[in-house]
């Protein structure tokens, strides 16, 4: 209920909403929505009650809360669940956890902060509380395994349309699924999946963002950065998830129903910071270095060695760095 009374007031902006008014919208009494309300302000809210005239929304405690991610994926048909939690140990663990819920449809879960993040090859993703957006889909696409790796780049795609839109920056990608910024990573992806050998029973996306950090670990601080860092300000964070489902959805859409990412991977191409450079490939610890051609229709990394040999690398197979730093220049 206290949802849908904060849906209400944003909606009625810099008006005033008559108790009256929201009882009558949500049918429920008038002492109900006072005790919410009431509830509402002990969390933080600060909610202008004046009488004869009703009450006005003025600030949140947080910049993203639950009403208004609820609210803005409601209308979806992409997405039939969405989950908002404070704390999470990881929102990919979580999807996991959810998925028979959704024996069909797709799911979002969206986490203020994750106690066990996790990154790509068993490392661990730093997500303090609002520090970023911290998220997964559920996805249930009717692809065999080999496939899936295409979400990865369509997911880089989506990140970083949204993050250049938004925030007003111009992102890279660096293959397969980091995006950069200024030379450093502003978003990861972790793909993972449940699958038998010709069949893909569940996909779980995570995708984080860094917003407003303003340091990192030592071990971090060479190669990460945050749209703060760079520019200054902090984008809003529900716009980003909007403009992320939306140009996600597109790729995906084309994915499922003609079985191509290829919108999605001219777009990898468009932003690639890896094509046409040196790189490191380290497969199994050992680092070769390589020339990054380009990237294929099914979203490979073809890439020629010093030998002559060219090879098309597969998403999870190796690791891809810079032959200078993290991202190649
Ligand atoms: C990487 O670059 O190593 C991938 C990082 C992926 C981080 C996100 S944050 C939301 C989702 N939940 C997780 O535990 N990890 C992913």
């Amino acid at each position: 209920m206290k949802n849908e009374i904060l849906t209400a007031l944003r909606k009625s902006g810099d008006g005033y909403l008559s108790g009256e008014m929201i009882s009558q919208m949500l049918g429920v009494s008038r002492t109900a929505i006072w005790k919410h309300i009431k509830q509402l302000k002990e969390e933080g809210y600060v909610i202008e009650s004046v009488t004869h005239k009703g009450y006005r929304l003025i600030e949140s405690p947080i910049d993203l809360d639950e009403a208004q991610l609820s609210h803005a994926l409601a209308n979806s048909c992409f997405i039939e669940g969405v989950y908002y939690m404070d704390t999470v140990d990881s929102t990919n663990l979580e999807a996991k956890r959810i998925e028979s819920k959704h024996p069909s449809g797709n799911a979002f879960i969206y986490a203020r902060e994750q106690t066990l993040g996790k990154g790509r090859m068993g490392r661990s993703w730093e997500s303090k509380k609002d520090e970023g957006l911290w998220m997964s889909l559920l996805l249930r696409p009717k692809v065999r395994p080999e496939m899936a790796s295409q979400i990865t780049l369509i997911a880089a795609a989506a990140v970083a349309e949204a993050i250049d839109k938004v925030a007003g920056v111009s992102t890279g990608i660096k293959w397969p699924n980091d995006v950069v910024l200024k030379g450093k990573k502003i978003s990861g992806i972790l793909t993972e999946m449940s699958a038998e050998l010709n069949q893909v029973h569940y996909i779980v996306l995570g995708v984080g963002i860094n917003i407003s950090q303003m340091e990192f670990n030592d071990l971090l601080n060479d190669k990460a950065t945050s749209l703060k860092l760079v520019t200054g300000k902090e984008p809003s964070k529900l716009n980003l998830i909007k403009e992320f489902v939306q140009s996600f959805e597109m790729y995906y859409n084309q994915f499922v129903s003609e079985f191509s990412a290829q919108k999605a991977v001219e777009f990898n191409r468009t932003k690639s910071v890896t094509v046409g450079k040196q790189v490191y490939i380290v497969r199994e610890g050992m680092a070769i270095v390589a020339y990054a051609n380009a990237i294929d229709d099914a979203g490979r990394l073809i890439v020629t060695y010093a030998d002559g040999q060219t090879e098309a690398i597969h998403y999870g197979e190796v690791s891809v760095r810079g032959i200078n730093g993290y991202v190649p220049s």
